[in-house]
């Protein structure tokens, strides 16, 4: 085989592979989800108070959905969801939204945060 030949398979391999991934991650064009799963049930319950982006920026596993939900719930006027919804929605997330080694890391629990120096009483300049 000459050179040019396995240069040209080589290219070849790698435009097979990006078609493939493309064609595994069709996103929806109005709001950037990807088309999978339950989708649908997604861009239903999720897009109404804020832009789908806010979402899709986000990274985190079902855990960390599931308390992002529960947080909207509680402080944002987010209705509760049927629990095989819920699920279903959390389980979209965690997949197609998973923490990525090359992303933001998930911010520090409250135990492991520094104190707050804006908290009334810790510095003098805020009294
Ligand atoms: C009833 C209104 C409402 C609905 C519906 C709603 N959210 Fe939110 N969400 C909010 C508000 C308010 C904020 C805070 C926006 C801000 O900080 O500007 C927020 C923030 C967020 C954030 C950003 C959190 C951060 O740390 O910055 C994400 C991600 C998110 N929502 C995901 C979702 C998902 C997923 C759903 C569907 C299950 C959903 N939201 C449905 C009200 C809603």
């Amino acid at each position: 085989m000459t050179a040019n030949r396995i240069i040209a398979l080589g290219i070849a391999a790698v435009l097979i592979s990006l078609g493939a991934t493309a064609q595994d991650r069709e996103i929806d064009e109005v709001t950037g989800f990807v088309k999978t799963g339950d989708w649908e049930l997604v861009r239903a319950n999720c897009i109404a108070c804020h832009s789908s982006k806010l979402i899709t920026q986000q990274r985190g596993s079902a855990a960390q959905w599931l308390t992002l939900i529960k947080w909207m719930q509680a402080k944002q006027n987010l209705w509760q969801f049927a629990p095989d919804v819920e699920e279903k929605i959390v389980a979209y997330l965690a997949e197609n939204y998973a923490p990525q080694a090359d992303r933001r890391r998930a911010a520090l629990p409250p135990d492991q945060m520094p104190p707050n120096p804006y908290a009334p009483g810790l510095n003098p300049v805020n009294e």
